[in-house]
């Protein structure tokens, strides 16, 4: 693995295990794609180094794939999730009639990516799924199962390829568990 970042404890998921689960799931998608002129929607800012990692994955490529970037926002009172969730799409593209993809980093209560799925269903697309990186199961408040998931993993506090501690980690090229002294005061 290389040098391993002080404040990880423990590996994981390797940068080699990654790279064989996503190129299967890729390829599962391009399959699945080859005729829809798929739009690949990532949430910012988790999702993007998944998501660059996935769509070069996607082989053959499907024709007409495009790209556009979603920012998601929580919002409530306090620490209590109001569960509400605001959006923004970054590239503005018109979800209306076409097939999305939605990408994420990991599901985790399942709100955002169940906002998100609803929005984009809401706004007429003609089909909606969700692909992550990671899911935790175990944390599910809402009712929502990717459709494509590369990993499921327990209830740890992980970060890398993506996944942040107040922005830090996400270029890590592995998911590491961080220790509880680079988090507790
Ligand atoms: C994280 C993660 C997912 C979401 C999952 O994003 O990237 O988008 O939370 O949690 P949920 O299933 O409980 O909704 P975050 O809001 O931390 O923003 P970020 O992607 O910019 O880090
Ligand atoms: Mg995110
Ligand atoms: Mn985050």
């Amino acid at each position: 693995i290389g040098q391993l970042h002080p404040c990880i404890g423990e590996v994981l998921l390797t940068r080699e295990v990654l790279q064989e689960r996503v190129s299967e799931v890729g390829r599962e998608i391009a399959a699945d794609y080859a005729d829809k002129q798929p739009l690949v929607i990532g949430t910012l800012k988790g999702a993007v180094v998944f998501m660059s990692d996935l769509v070069r994955a996607m082989e053959p490529t499907p024709a007409g794939l495009e790209l556009d970037f979603v920012r998601a926002s929580s919002y409530g009172a306090g620490t209590v999730s109001s569960g509400k969730v605001a959006l923004t799409m970054v590239g503005g593209t018109d979800v209306k009639g076409r097939h999305v993809l939605l990408v994420e980093d990991i599901v985790d209560s399942g709100r955002t990516a169940a906002a998100l799925l609803e929005h984009f269903s809401a706004e007429g697309a003609a089909s909606v799924k969700l692909v992550s990186l990671l899911s935790k199961p175990s944390r599910r408040a809402v009712q929502c199962e990717p459709d494509y998931q590369c990993f499921e993993i327990e209830d740890k506090f992980v970060v890398g390829v993506g996944l942040d501690y107040r922005e830090e980690y996400r270029s890590l090229p592995y998911i590491g568990v961080l220790k509880p002294e680079c988090y507790e005061s």
